[in-house]
């Protein structure tokens, strides 16, 4: 399907759709899974230098138009993950997103030097996780004071060598384009935004929070008018690539996402809401693309 191709930081993808990171990346197989089902490129789960259990459970819920998880980025560390990445990179057939996350800059460092050895199409840094406080002076995610969510930019892009860095955002800021601002000129590559939007769910008979974690992060189609403000917002502060990620389930999400200024769309809880959605939302775009007489995707970006 030639009218859906694009490139992500010199990165060729099939489509503009990539694996959202903790949906189906914890292993080679299963990113080379997503791949051939239809993703234009794939992220792996976020590890870290050591492994980690996650949070207990429950841990994730799922409800109408929406899913809550405080999984706790449990992973199996960043050496076992290696050969996954490795498996992937060499079966996919598409571009590899590795994600990496860690409680400090030199965490961040350290981890984007090891990512960088199997020579990933781009690393992604996950400051962003709403249930990841990393043991920095603010206690909160990076992502959400600009000036650290500029110094782990900085850090990571020093130890990436040559493949490009994508830092993941999260919508639990009152001004996301301070943060992408800040990002950009510690010298981001790319954004991906967002990542889920801090939330709680209660159990009013059991009169407790259904979550293990008390709180953790809302996904899925609930928060697609969220993610689509923010890379609105963003697009119009910076000028790196954006992923545009949150919500995305119809083929009409995605050419809203790119509408809005996204040069990617990622999608994630989707995979709940319905059956193989790479290739279905993929199939959509297409459609209305043909329908619209649009005949690239860098050309359904809004009109100023
Ligand atoms: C179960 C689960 C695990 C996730 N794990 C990660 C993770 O490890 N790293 C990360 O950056 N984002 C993680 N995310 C966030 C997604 O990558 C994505 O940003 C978010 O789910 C919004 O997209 P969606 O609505 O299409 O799912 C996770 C999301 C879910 C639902």
């Amino acid at each position: 399907m030639r009218l859906l191709e694009t490139t992500l930081c010199g990165a060729r993808m099939p489509n503009p759709l990539v694996l959202a990171s903790g949906i189906w990346g914890l292993t080679g197989g299963n990113l080379v899974r997503a791949a051939k089902e239809g993703a234009g490129a794939v992220t792996s789960k976020s590890c870290s230098l050591q492994a980690r259990p996650g949070y207990g459970t429950p841990a994730l819920l799922e409800w109408d138009n929406a899913m809550l998880n405080s999984m706790g980025l449990s992973n199996p560390g960043v050496d076992a993950m290696l050969d996954e990445l490795r498996f992937a990179i060499r079966n996919a057939g598409v571009p590899l997103l590795a994600s990496a996350f860690g409680n400090s800059y030199d965490d961040f460092a350290r981890m984007c030097e090891r990512l960088a050895t199997v020579k990933p199409a781009l690393i992604e840094i996950d400051i962003s996780s709403p249930n990841h406080k990393p043991g920095v002076k603010t206690d909160k995610p990076f992502a959400c004071v600009p000036a650290d969510a500029a110094k782990v930019t900085e850090v990571s892009k020093n130890s990436c060598g040559r493949i490009p860095l994508c830092v993941k955002l999260s919508p639990n800021v009152s001004d996301i384009t301070e943060i992408a601002k800040a990002v950009e000129e510690a010298g981001a590559d790319a954004i991906c935004a967002i990542n889920s939007v801090k939330a709680m769910a209660i159990d009013v008979e059991a009169r407790r929070p259904v979550l293990a974690n008390k709180v953790g992060g809302l996904t899925g189609p609930a928060i697609f008018p969220i993610a689509l403000r923010a890379v609105y917002e963003i697009r119009r502060t910076v000028e790196v690539p954006i992923i545009g990620t949150g919500g995305v389930t119809t083929g009409k999400d995605a050419v809203a996402m790119m509408m809005a200024g996204a040069n990617a769309v990622g999608v994630g809880s989707a995979i709940a809401f319905r059956d193989k959605p790479f290739v279905r939302i993929a199939e959509e775009m297409g459609i209305f693309m043909r329908e619209n007489g649009y005949r690239k995707v860098s050309e359904l970006k809004l009109e100023e």
